[in-house]
Parts: structure tokens; C-alpha cells; sequence
């Protein structure tokens, strides 16, 4: 039984391979990448495949049985590339596709959501056996902005008084290896999402607490925090993005309280106050 993993040289799909080595032999997984380079300290078999080139991906999914597709990070072209890897697997032979997803796809207002309930249908349309893993927020999208927040002298968003259940990218990646290592997850369509839940105001209040600096956060409306975001640089189609998904946040679109992520996993989703002391001792 082999099990391919796409995006194997993303920060996701690193720590999937590594949760994957720890449940099933090297021998058995095969990292499809679409920069093979990237790919050598994996120490499981790479096969290049790139979403976007049709004709190789079949070939690169040769004797694969189970597949993880992590979506692409191309906002725009993912679910032309999505489809282009569902169809390539029905051809190959693939008998199980898990997918990860966005939380609630099919009700959330994220601009992001679309690509993935297209991909979504593209699953049910194959015939072929999926579970769709529809993660929530990474807790590190916030953690990531902690150093520019304690330069600025305040964390800066729109997402008000949103209720944010964010999980650590190293929790959605064991969910997967779980996922993929274990039984009877066929056609099930799981809500991923952290424990805790926090608003931006609660992070900030970490982050003082955790440096002895007084941080708030500052609400803005959504077209100034994407102006500051253009501000420093950011292109402008993110800045707008980025922007609009804390208008999501504040709406409640990264909320769940059901806990299925640490079902999974079987342990507590790794609290909040630890990625902030993660991202305060080695920043990303
Ligand atoms: N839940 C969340 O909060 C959240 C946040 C950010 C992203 N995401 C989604 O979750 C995915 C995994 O997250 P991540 O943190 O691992 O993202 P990431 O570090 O940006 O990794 C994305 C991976 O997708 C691969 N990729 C992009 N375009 C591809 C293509 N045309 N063909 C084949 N592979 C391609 C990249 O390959 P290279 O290594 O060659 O670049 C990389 O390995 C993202 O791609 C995005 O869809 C979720």
C-alpha cells in the first residue's frame, strides 16, 4: 500500500511526512513535489508533480493507493489544478483521496472557500472514495505578524470581536497522518479546528503578557488595514484579501466549537500562548 502526499515541500506537507514516517515504513510513502530539489532531505521516495502539468501527473501516481492533495497555495488556479489531479487519479487507478479543505466550505463567506467546494464536487463527481479535511485557521497566519505587531506597537486587523478557533499547523498535519494511517474515514467530511477559542484581542493580550510590553490590538476598518498592509509593502491583491478575511473572522467564519481536530488526534489542539512563544523565540 503506497500513500502519496502533494505539497510534500510545503510547511504543512513536511510535518504530514513526518507524522506519516512515524506510523507506517519510509518505503511505503511517496512525496509528489513539484520541485524535486526541495524534496531531498525527506527520505521518502519523490516524484515531481506539478498541479498545473496534466500530462505528467498520471505517470507520478503510478501504484499510489491512497493520496493526501493538499490544496494549492495558488489562490485563483486552484481548482483548475485540483480537478487536473482528481482527474489524474481516476485514470491512475487511485482508490482514496483526502482533501484539505477550508472549515465549513460550504457556508463560510472566506473569499477562499469557493476553490474548495469546486474541488469538493470535483471529489464527488470522480467516483473515487474521499475524506475531506476541512481545516481551520492556522494559529501561525497571526503568529507570523507578532514581531511587525511588537515594531509597530500594536497588533492591527478587522476581525473585531471574531471568535477565532485556530489550530497549530502541526495539528491539522497529524490529523492527516491519522487520517490516512487509520480506518473507516471513507466519505466522511471532518471540521477541523483548534480548541481555544481566541478574538485578536485575546492574542494581543498574550503577546503583552508573554513580552512585558503592552500590546493592543487596534481594529480598523477593512480598507485602511489593507492600505497599512499595502503600506509595507504587501501586493496589493493580498493586502485586499487578507483584509477581507478578518471581515470573515469578525462574521464568526473561523469559529467551531466541536472539537473533531482533537478527537482525531487524540490529544488537546497545542494551545495559543504556545505558538506565541514559539513565534517570540524563533520568529518565521
Ligand atoms: N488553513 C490555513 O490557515 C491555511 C493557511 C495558508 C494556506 N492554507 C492552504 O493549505 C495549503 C498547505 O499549507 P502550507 O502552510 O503547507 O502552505 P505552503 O507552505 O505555502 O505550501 C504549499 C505547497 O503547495 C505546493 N504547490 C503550490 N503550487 C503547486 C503546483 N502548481 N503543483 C504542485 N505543488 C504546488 C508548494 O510547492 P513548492 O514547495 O514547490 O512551493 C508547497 O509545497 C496551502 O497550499 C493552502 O492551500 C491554509
Amino acid at each position: 500500500m503506497k500513500t502519496g502526499v502533494t505539497g510534500a515541500t510545503g510547511q504543512l506537507g513536511r510535518i504530514v511526512i513526518e507524522k506519516l514516517k512515524e506510523r507506517v515504513s519510509s518505503e511505503s510513502i511517496v512525496a509528489l513535489v513539484r520541485t524535486p530539489q526541495k524534496a531531498v532531505d525527506l527520505g521518502v521516495e519523490t516524484r515531481e508533480f506539478d498541479y498545473s502539468k496534466p500530462d505528467n501527473l498520471a505517470i507520478a501516481l503510478k501504484g499510489i493507493d491512497s493520496l493526501l492533495l493538499i490544496s494549492s497555495n495558488e489562490i485563483g488556479q486552484r481548482a483548475r489544478q485540483h480537478k487536473n489531479v482528481i482527474e489524474a487519479a481516476k485514470g491512475a487507478g487511485v482508490k482514496w483521496i483526502v482533501y484539505t479543505s477550508i472549515l465549513h466550505a460550504d457556508t463560510s463567506t472566506l473569499s477562499l472557500a469557493g476553490e474548495h467546494l469546486a474541488t469538493e464536487a470535483a471529489l464527488k463527481e470522480s467516483g473515487i472514495q474521499y475524506t475531506v479535511l476541512r481545516n481551520g485557521w492556522y494559529t501561525e497566519n497571526y503568529t507570523r505578524s507578532v514581531q511587525g505587531a511588537i515594531a509597530a506597537g500594536a497588533f492591527l486587523g478587522s476581525a473585531g470581536d471574531g471568535q477565532i478557533s485556530s489550530a497549530a499547523r502541526a495539528d491539522y498535519a497529524e490529523a492527516a497522518a491519522v487520517v490516512l494511517t487509520g480506518l473507516n474515514h471513507q466519505g466522511k467530511i471532518y471540521e477541523l479546528a483548534g480548541d481555544e477559542a481566541y478574538t485578536l484581542t485575546d492574542l494581543a493580550a498574550e503577546i503583552s503578557k508573554q513580552t512585558g510590553k503592552e500590546l493592543p490590538y487596534k481594529n480598523l476598518p477593512e480598507i485602511e488595514y489593507a492600505g497599512i498592509l499595502k503600506s509595507i509593502g504587501m501586493p496589493e491583491g493580498y493586502a485586499n484579501a487578507i483584509a477581507g478575511w478578518d471581515i470573515s473572522a469578525s462574521r464568526g467564519d473561523l469559529f467551531d466549537n466541536a472539537h473533531q481536530l482533537s478527537r482525531l488526534i487524540g490529544r488537546p489542539t497545542t494551545p495559543l500562548a504556545k505558538v506565541v512563544g514559539i513565534s517570540l523565540t524563533k520568529p518565521s
